[in-house]
């Protein structure tokens, strides 16, 4: 009898998470090595949500809360989805969990049975296909093309779509394209499903706060109150806030579903940290000043790199909407020689061998389930990228 559960089998090690980690073990070995991997903000948690959260230690606010998270939140979690998305739940069918990603989970967990299938547009967030394996789930990926900035065609969605599909994943802004939906957009894609009743929504609005210009974000209920009663609408404080360590997560949706989501958490972690979640209470009900100026400087970081990766040779990188990702093709260098001798044959090779010959580490596109191509976070200094950059230029202008 093997010790380890078949269902380890089913799952690979973050890719991202990986890259992070050679970053950092060159870096140990004397290595200047700029980091692209991450997908968290450089930003500091502001003041305000941090003082939040010492007034609630002081308060004594340190004991186990309500499995979905405290009334306060909840509250604030229904005014948010009102005052930000024209959305109208009630307490009872929010929950809070530790981070997005255990809202995720537990919403797979809950419904998923062998053999259903979960549609994921492809380039996706490494953790969706993972999750819904270890879930007994079968992910269904869909490729999008570059050509249309990575985003679904309501054609591709129809063709995906069969008796056993059970959620369709939606990502906007997206990790890792950046590609943000706008109403007509998202608008194709919500016609489609309101005529296969059977499929459910899993949105996931992570980056909402971080889109670009005159950019207007939207979520599918918003856009087809139709899909109210089949839509998990997720979101969380970790990129909007600068809290990704403060672990809060949560969503809105139809009453049964949360209910199942609560019964599962609270045989798994019972309710998220009661101090970070007094923290969530602020950064949702308190200032929201910082964001415009946090948008600001990353939309002045995207633009710095979307044009130094365009006049890379063999380089090709569409501007995205939002979140903090580029994803630009890494396709004219592949054939080619790097300096080290070795042929570059994939996007692997590709950031493997930029790594080790200019210090920059990035993700490679096979990773997200499209390539060739490479996603790079810009949540860093501009000096930093603007340095990454000409790195990137010269490695490229290298290979022959
Ligand atoms: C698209 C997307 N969804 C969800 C998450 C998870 O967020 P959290 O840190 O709140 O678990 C991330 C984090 O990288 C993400 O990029």
């Amino acid at each position: 009898m093997a010790f380890l559960a078949d269902a380890l089998s089913r799952v690979k090690p973050s890719a991202t998470i990986a890259v992070s980690q050679k970053a950092r073990d060159l870096k140990a070995k004397g290595r200047d090595v700029i980091g692209l991997g991450a997908g968290e903000p450089d930003f500091d948690t502001p003041d305000n949500i941090k003082k939040a959260a010492i007034d609630a230690i002081n308060r004594g606010e340190t004991k186990y809360t309500p499995v979905a998270g405290i009334p306060e939140l909840r509250a604030a979690i229904v005014a948010k989805f009102k005052r930000e998305n024209g959305l109208d739940y009630t307490p009872a069918q929010t929950i809070v969990g530790t981070g997005g990603k255990q809202i995720l989970f537990n919403a797979f967990m809950a419904t998923l049975n062998a053999g259903d299938e979960v549609i994921v547009p492809a380039p996706y967030w490494v953790s969706y296909p993972e999750m819904v394996a270890l879930c007994g789930g079968t992910p269904v990926f869909v490729s999008t093309k570059q050509e249309n900035n990575f985003k679904l065609t309501a054609e591709d969605l129809e063709k995906a779509i069969t008796p056993k599909t059970k959620w369709f994943i939606f990502n906007s802004p997206s990790n890792p394209s950046g590609a943000a939906y706008s109403h007509d957009e998202l608008k194709a894609l919500t016609d489609v499903l309101v005529r296969h009743e059977h499929v459910w929504v899993l949105t996931d609005d992570m980056y909402e706060h971080l889109t670009y210009g005159d950019f207007k974000f939207v979520t599918p209920v918003e856009i087809e109150p139709k899909l109210y009663d089949r839509t998990l609408t997720m979101n969380g404080v970790s990129k909007a806030y600068a809290m990704t360590g403060w672990r809060i997560g949560y969503a809105a949706g139809p009453l049964p579903l949360i209910k199942a989501m609560d019964m599962i958490q609270g045989q798994q972690t019972s309710g998220a940290c009661s101090i970070a979640q007094w923290a969530a209470v602020e950064a949702l009900n308190g200032t929201q000043d910082f964001i415009p100026e946090n948008k600001k400087i990353f939309e002045g970081r995207r633009d710095l790199v979307v044009s130094m990766l365009n006049q890379a040779t063999g380089i090709v990188c569409p501007k995205p909407e939002g979140a903090f990702y580029v994803y630009p093709s890494c396709a004219g260098l592949i054939g080619k020689t790097a300096p080290s001798g070795k042929v570059i044959e994939t996007d692997e090779d590709f950031v493997s061998e930029l790594l080790e010959t200019e210090g920059v580490a990035v993700v490679h596109g096979s990773a997200f389930g499209l390539g060739p191509n490479f996603r790079i976070s810009y949540a860093t200094s501009e000096e930093l990228l603007e340095e990454a950059c000409k790195r990137i230029q010269r490695f490229a202008a290298a290979c022959k």
